[in-house]
């Protein structure tokens, strides 16, 4: 039985989670998203396939929907999906299960994990350190009864909501939160840069340029906050509204699980 999950992750919360389901399940091949993005197709023929992602704006990011339309599905595999979110997963599996209907496939199960929140917003929604341990437990229980589930192959409605409600909620969001931040626009590198090159190497979509004189981003963000959260320096701000907010990652994961170049 061939298994491959494909992940996207920013700050690790999803590749822990893809990590503990690939041990619990076994011979499990875990491959990065963003490693495949230059290629036109993505051909797999697993038995077993999962697609794991962190939830934006309750729903999929843009990379995540951008390598769906990509995957090329050999056979009927049994397809599952995994979310982390902060605390509102949305719409996002059932997003998922759109997708992959378009592509003449289905979605057999879809998984939320709730996780500390990597958005830096005006609200401290990360929480404290005893918070993120809980919600790093609370996940972890959850492991052995969804491997169970996936090695079982049951089908189910994927975990979240498809209200028409929460399309408008995320829909508004995403709006307001790329209209008032401007997250891709405002990112810039402060005086405590040292021109490392680290973020130009971790971001995903190759939009951040390192050279000796500056740090220079593109326009093509997907807004995962990996550069912010990752910069050794902290010299990454959005704006002003980030400066001395907590940077975090996952404490399993590690920059060199990260690096892409
Ligand atoms: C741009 C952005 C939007 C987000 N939107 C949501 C959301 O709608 N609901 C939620 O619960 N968490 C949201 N989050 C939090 C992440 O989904 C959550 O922290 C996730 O576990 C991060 O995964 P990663 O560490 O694998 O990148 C958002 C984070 C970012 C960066
Ligand atoms: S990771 Fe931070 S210190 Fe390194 S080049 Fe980027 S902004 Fe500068
Ligand atoms: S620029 Fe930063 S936030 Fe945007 S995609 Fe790259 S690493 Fe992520």
């Amino acid at each position: 039985m061939k298994t491959v999950i494909y992940y996207f992750t920013g700050t690790g919360n999803t590749l822990a989670i893809a990590r503990d389901i690939a041990t619990e399940l076994g011979e499990t091949e875990l491959i990065f998203m963003p490693k495949l993005m230059n290629q036109p197709e993505v051909v797999t023929d697993a038995d077993v396939v999962g697609i794991a992602f962190p939830v934006y704006f309750l729903n999929m990011p843009g990379l995540v929907m951008e390598f769906v339309q990509k995957l090329k599905i050999i056979g009927s595999p049994f397809l599952f999906g995994i979310v982390t979110c902060g605390e509102r997963p949305g719409h996002a599996l059932f997003s998922l299960k759109s997708l992959l209907e378009e592509k003449g496939t289905t979605l057999s199960a879809g998984f939320v994990f709730v996780m500390p929140e990597n958005h830096i917003g005006p609200v401290n929604l990360m929480g404290d350190a005893e918070h993120r341990q809980e919600k790093y437990r609370d996940a972890k229980m959850r492991i052995p009864e969804i491997a169970a589930a996936i090695r079982k192959q049951n089908i189910s409605v994927p975990e979240g909501s498809n209200s028409v409600f929460l399309h408008c909620g995320g829909f508004i969001t995403r709006t307001l939160m790329t209209s008032i931040y401007q997250t891709s626009r405002r990112l810039h590198a402060t005086d405590k840069c040292n021109r490392c090159g680290i973020c130009g190497r971790i971001c995903p979509t190759n939009n951040i340029t390192v050279t000796n004189n500056a740090v220079v981003w593109g326009k093509n963000c997907t807004q995962c906050y990996a550069c912010i959260h990752w910069c050794p320096q902290e010299a990454i701000e959005i704006g002003g509204r980030t400066a001395g907010k907590l940077r975090y990652h996952h404490p399993a994961v590690n920059l060199k699980d990260m690096i892409l170049r």
